[in-house]
């Protein structure tokens, strides 16, 4: 008979890149709200001590990590340092760090731009998801979780490279997947439509405050569900598929997009 703590993450490890802002920051206080000890990763050490102090104030366990992950070195002492501070076991990778410099057409994108993207979203991820499957493998199991985007399936003008990344990463699920589910490592996609955070922001940052808020205020208005969505409306679905209630998902895709990939829109628009 199914039981509910089956959606529990208690006893359980767990890394989050891009933990100290965003949509990681909000799938760290989620697993951490669930029970588990979270280790949190990114370049800015600021916002990775306020995130694990905001895990600390509601008797949560969270630990820092400074790391670049475009950079492969850092993704091995990452993957260590992790290790050492979740007690030699992670049960549960959330590969979310991601960037998306913005650009003005496939005319414009330069090779700068291309590695920049290429180097975290995709090799960053998919070496992290390498040395943790390793991990995961010698333990007897794990949950990998991939951060895409709904650009994956669809382009958006402007950001072709990171289009092209993200629909990468949907096939770095599926291959690690199909390879790791007899080692009894599962492998999901949760694919993000637009989310209020510094890079859904970015888009508006050659406009003033003002201007800004009106091209977000024209967004929600032709949105299906008349807002952009909030970080924290994300966090359950990586709890779900963290947990042992997804215990036979694997290679499976989220949409959370509020039902932008359905209708028509260009989900930001100059
Ligand atoms: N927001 C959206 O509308 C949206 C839509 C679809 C998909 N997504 C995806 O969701 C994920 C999270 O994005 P977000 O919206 O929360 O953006 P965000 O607020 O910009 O957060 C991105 C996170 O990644 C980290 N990061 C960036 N470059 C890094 C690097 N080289 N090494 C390690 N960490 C790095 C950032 O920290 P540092 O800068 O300190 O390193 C930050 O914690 C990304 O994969 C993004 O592509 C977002």
């Amino acid at each position: 008979m199914f039981d509910l703590s089956k959606f529990s993450l208690k006893g359980k490890t767990a890394v989050v890149t891009g933990g100290g802002r965003g949509i990681g920051k909000a799938i760290a206080i989620g697993f951490a709200k669930a029970g588990a000890k979270v280790a949190i990763t990114s370049r800015k050490v600021d916002d990775l001590e306020a995130t694990a102090a905001e895990i600390k104030s509601f008797g949560g366990v969270a630990f820092p990590i400074q790391s670049h992950l475009g950079k492969m070195d850092e993704i091995r002492k990452m993957v260590d340092a992790a290790m050492e501070k979740l007690g030699g076991r992670i049960d549960i990778l959330v590969n979310n760090a991601g960037a998306s410099p913005n650009t003005l057409s496939v005319l414009d994108s330069d090779e700068r731009l291309w590695e920049t993207i290429m180097n975290l979203n995709l090799r960053g991820l998919y070496f992290t998801s390498q040395a943790v499957a390793k991990i995961m493998k010698n333990q007897g199991g794990g949950s990998i979780i991939n951060i895409a985007s709904i650009d994956g399936f669809k382009p958006e003008f402007g950001v072709s490279v990171y289009s092209i990344s993200k629909a990468g990463v949907r096939m770095i699920t599926n291959a690690f997947a199909a390879e790791l589910a007899s080692c009894h490592i599962r492998v999901n996609t949760i694919a993000p439509g637009p989310f209020d955070t510094k890079m859904m922001n970015s888009h508006w940052f050659h406009l003033t405050p003002d201007e800004a808020k009106k091209q977000k205020a024209a967004l929600e208005r032709v949105l299906p569900m008349g807002h952009i969505g909030n970080p924290d409306e994300i966090a359950g679905a990586a709890i779900y598929l963290a947990s042992d209630a997804s215990s036979y998902t694997t290679g499976a895709e989220i949409v959370i997009d509020g039902g932008v990939l359905l209708s028509h829109i260009q989900p930001v628009q100059d």
